[in-house]
């Protein structure tokens, strides 16, 4: 059933057939061109190519966040200059986090900015980095460090692109939405409790129910001033470990190192006397059980806590947290000390 979003500045249309010839038409750019990776160029591009105008130019990139870089925008920026691109043409951005976020920054930024439709192919992208406008690369070793916000023209969801998508990616977007759950919809959180294998879940309401939540929430914060701080939660040691293990054999997906981020916040959450040691277990078990038991391949806390200090929410040299308030309600600018984050992540390894 097509369905569709209305935010405040941008339609999210979900399996919506119509929705790509529609905006083009809407839209009459000068010319189209297609950011795509090796992976959703053989399996998304065609559902979207005989759409296209004729003279449409596709950019081929490198998958995987290793190339979530200023090198690749180099490459995309020179690709839009010497295939024509002038202050109205349309990026179509055809892919996972990692096209969206980088393929927007590009966008954006290209002649101070054209405009682009993000059509995110992952459950994570689905779910979550498509909606909220918030664009950029990774840059020496630090995760989205350089970047822009700026709305798309539209989000356009296509659930069927999820058919191909590897397990391990798929769980990737997972942790995403148990964040949701536990920042902002207590019942949702109770439905996922139950949930033991992804492949029995029904995607398009769940990732209906997933955009309203994040969009709800970036609505109210667009820049992130205060209130959308609470969809950091599980980020400040989840991102630190897919900062310092980005590139090593041990790399995690976003969302593996995401999950990891959530048991460790939940008990901090608990440390802060927010949720039950209960509750915390609860979780600690729910990921455990579908993500596996990652301990052995974690770097030491100290490197864990120095990149932190890096991370773009603290304030003052001071590391902080989004946490659980108590379970479906996130809260902010939480402080934590090295000596109760290590023991998070201990708590983590037991
Ligand atoms: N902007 C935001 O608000 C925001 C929020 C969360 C995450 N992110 C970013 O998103 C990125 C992670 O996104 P991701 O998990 O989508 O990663 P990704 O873009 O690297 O995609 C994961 C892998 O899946 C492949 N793939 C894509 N679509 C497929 C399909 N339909 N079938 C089979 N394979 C497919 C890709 O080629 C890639 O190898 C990170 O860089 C993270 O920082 C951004
Ligand atoms: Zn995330």
């Amino acid at each position: 059933m097509a369905r569709v979003i209305n935010t405040d500045q941008y339609p999210v249309y979900i399996n919506d057939d119509r929705a790509l010839a529609e905006q083009i038409a809407l839209i009459a750019p000068s010319k189209v061109f297609v950011l795509v990776d090796e992976t959703t160029e053989q399996i998304c591009l065609y559902q979207v190519l005989e759409i296209l105008p004729q003279n449409s130019i596709i950019i081929h990139i490198d998958q995987g966040e290793v190339f979530k870089s200023i090198n690749t925008a180099s490459f995309i920026w020179k690709s839009l200059l010497h295939n024509g691109a002038d202050r109205h043409a349309l990026l179509i951005n055809l892919g996972g986090g990692v096209i969206g976020d980088m393929g927007g920054f590009c966008a954006s930024t290209y002649m101070r900015g054209i405009k682009f439709i993000q059509m995110p192919t992952t459950l994570l992208s689905q779910v979550d980095s498509s909606i909220g406008s918030k664009l950029g690369v990774d840059f020496e070793n630090i995760k989205n460090i350089i970047g822009v916000f700026q709305h798309p023209q539209a989000v356009i969801v296509n659930t069927s692109f999820l058919k191909s998508l590897p397990y391990k990616q798929l769980l990737s977007g997972y942790a995403e939405i148990i964040k949701h759950a536990l920042i902002a919809d207590r019942e949702l959180w109770h439905e996922l409790e139950t949930v033991n294998d992804l492949r029995s879940l029904v995607f398009e309401d769940l990732i209906f129910k997933n955009i309203h939540i994040k969009n709800t929430i970036v609505t109210e914060d667009p820049k992130e001033a205060g209130s959308r701080k609470i969809l950091n939660f599980g980020h400040t040691i989840g991102h630190a470990l897919e900062s310092l293990l980005l590139g090593s054999e041990e790399q995690l997906l976003h969302g593996e190192a995401i999950a990891i981020g959530i048991v460790c916040e939940s008990y901090l959450s608990y440390l802060k006397g927010f949720i039950t040691i209960q509750q915390c277990t609860t979780i600690k078990k729910l990921i455990i059980n579908l993500f596996g038991h990652k301990y052995k391949s974690l770097p030491p806390s100290n490197e864990i806590i120095k990149i932190m200090l890096l991370d773009k929410k603290n304030k003052d040299k001071k590391i902080l947290f989004s946490l659980l308030e108590s379970i479906g309600k996130g809260n902010y600018d939480q402080q934590m000390t090295d000596v109760q984050i290590n023991e998070s992540l201990e708590w983590y390894k037991k």
